[in-house]
C-alpha cells in the first residue's frame, strides 16, 4: 500500500506530479484560456463583488491561506485576511453580510475550522470550502466549494494536500480576476500556461531527492533551524519549518527574511542552519542581502533557488535547484525540497515519520 516507499509521507511527496495534475484536470485549459469550476462559476457574482475575503484554516492549510492572500490581493484586488480558525472562533470578529470566507482544510473535520465557519455563517458571510476529503463536514456546511482532489493523505504531515490547495486557490483567484477584469489577458494566459506546466516541473524537483537525503545526513544533528523567505515564499518558509518540527523534532522557526533583523538574528552562529527559500522573483535582490547578513554572522546558508542562479549559488553552503516559474506559482515547487528535507532528516534519525509523537491526522478536538 506504500507502493514500495518506506513511508506514506515519502509516497505522498512523490505523488505530487499526479495529484496536482488531477487537481488541474478537467478544470484548466491553458490553450483555450478557461478554468472550469462549477462551485465558483455558480457563485461568481458573490465572489467578484466581495468587499473582503477571509481565509480560515489551521496549520499547513493556514499556510496555504497566507500564500493565497498574496495571490488574491495581487490578481483580484480584493482585501484578504488570513485567520487561525482557533482565534477567529473565540474572538469577536467583524463580519459583514457578503464577506467571503474561504475555509481551507485537508480533512474537512478540523473542529476549530468547523466552528469558525458556523460563526461566520451566522453573521451572513458566504462560505467557500477548499477541502480534500469529499463529503466531509466542512464540505457539507460550506455554501459552495472546490475540492482539491489530492486523494487520501495518510501521513500525518500534510504534503500533497498543501500543493493541491495552492493549485485550487490559484485557479480560483485567476477565475475571479479574469471575470473582474483585474488581470490583463497576456498575464492571465501566461499564468494558465505556468500552472499547466507545474506537474512536469514537480517531476524535475523530485529528482533532487537523493541529494536532499545527503543534506539530511549532514544537517541531522542541528538543534535549531531558521527558515526565511519573502513574498510568495514567506509562508513556504513557515511551512518548511513546521514540517521539520513535526517530523524530525528539530526546533525550527519560519520568518519573513527581512523580519529576522528584528530579533531572530540574535540566534545566528556558526552552528545554525538557515534555510532560504529564494527562487528568482521580484524580491531576489532583497533576499540576497538577507543572505549576506546571515553569512556575515557565520550562519550556515542552505538555499532553495532557481536553476542558473549563480549569485546565490556562490553564497550558499548548499543549494537545492528547482525549475524557474512565475513567482505566483513558485510555492508549489519551492515547498517540495523542504518536504523532502524534513522527511529525510526524520527518517535518518529513525523516527516514525508517518505518525509523529503527539500528533493526530485530524484535530477533531478543541
Ligand atoms: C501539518 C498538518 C496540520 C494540519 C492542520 C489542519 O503537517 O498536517 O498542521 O494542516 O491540523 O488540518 P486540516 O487541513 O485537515 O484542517
Amino acid at each position: 500500500e506504500k507502493g514500495g516507499y518506506d513511508h506514506f509521507m515519502l509516497k505522498e511527496i512523490f505523488e505530487q506530479p499526479d495529484t496536482i495534475f488531477d487537481c488541474l484536470r478537467g478544470r484548466l485549459d491553458a490553450t483555450k484560456g478557461t478554468i472550469r469550476m462549477a462551485g465558483i462559476q455558480q457563485n461568481i457574482q458573490q465572489l467578484t463583488q466581495a468587499k473582503r475575503i477571509i481565509m480560515i484554516a489551521c496549520g499547513t492549510s493556514w499556510h496555504a491561506g497566507l500564500i493565497a492572500e498574496y495571490i488574491f490581493e495581487e490578481l483580484c484586488r480584493i482585501p484578504v485576511e488570513v485567520e487561525y480558525a482557533s482565534e477567529f472562533r473565540y474572538r469577536n470578529p467583524v463580519i459583514h453580510p457578503g464577506d467571503v470566507i474561504i475555509a481551507i482544510s485537508q480533512s474537512g473535520e478540523t473542529a476549530d475550522t468547523i466552528v469558525a465557519i458556523e460563526k461566520a455563517k451566522e453573521s451572513g458571510a458566504f462560505i467557500l470550502g477548499v477541502v480534500n476529503v469529499v463529503g466531509s463536514s466542512i464540505a457539507r456546511i460550506s455554501h459552495a466549494g472546490a475540492y482539491t482532489h489530492a486523494g487520501p493523505e495518510i501521513g500525518v504531515a500534510s504534503t500533497k494536500a498543501f500543493t493541491a490547495q495552492l493549485a485550487v486557490l490559484t485557479m480560483i483567484a485567476l477565475k475571479i480576476a479574469h471575470e473582474k477584469g483585474t488581470i490583463d489577458t497576456t498575464r492571465y494566459m501566461q499564468l494558465l500556461g505556468e500552472l499547466h506546466s507545474v506537474p512536469e516541473k514537480v517531476k524535475e524537483v523530485l529528482k533532487l531527492s537523493e541529494s536532499i537525503r545527503g543534506l539530511a545526513q549532514k544537517y541531522k544533528d542541528a538543534k535549531d533551524a531558521l527558515y526565511l523567505g519573502r513574498g510568495y515564499n514567506f509562508a513556504v518558509a513557515l511551512e518548511g519549518a513546521l514540517k521539520l518540527k513535526e517530523i524530525s523534532y528539530i526546533h525550527a522557526e519560519g520568518y519573513p527574511a527581512a523580519e529576522m533583523k528584528h530579533g531572530p538574528i540574535a540566534l545566528v552562529d556558526e552552528q545554525l542552519p538557515v534555510v532560504f527559500v529564494a527562487t528568482k522573483d521580484s524580491y531576489h535582490e532583497k533576499i540576497v542581502s538577507n543572505i549576506q547578513e546571515i553569512k556575515a554572522r557565520k550562519g550556515r546558508v542552505i538555499a532553495v533557488i532557481s536553476h542558473g542562479d549563480s549569485i546565490i549559488e556562490n553564497m550558499a553552503e548548499d543549494c537545492m535547484r528547482i525549475p524557474e516559474t512565475d513567482e505566483i506559482i513558485a510555492p508549489m515547487l519551492s515547498v517540495i525540497p523542504l518536504q523532502l528535507l524534513a522527511y529525510y532528516i526524520g527518517a535518518v534519525k529513525g523516527y516514525d515519520v508517518d505518525k509523529p509523537r503527539n500528533l493526530a491526522k485530524s484535530v477533531t478536538v478543541e
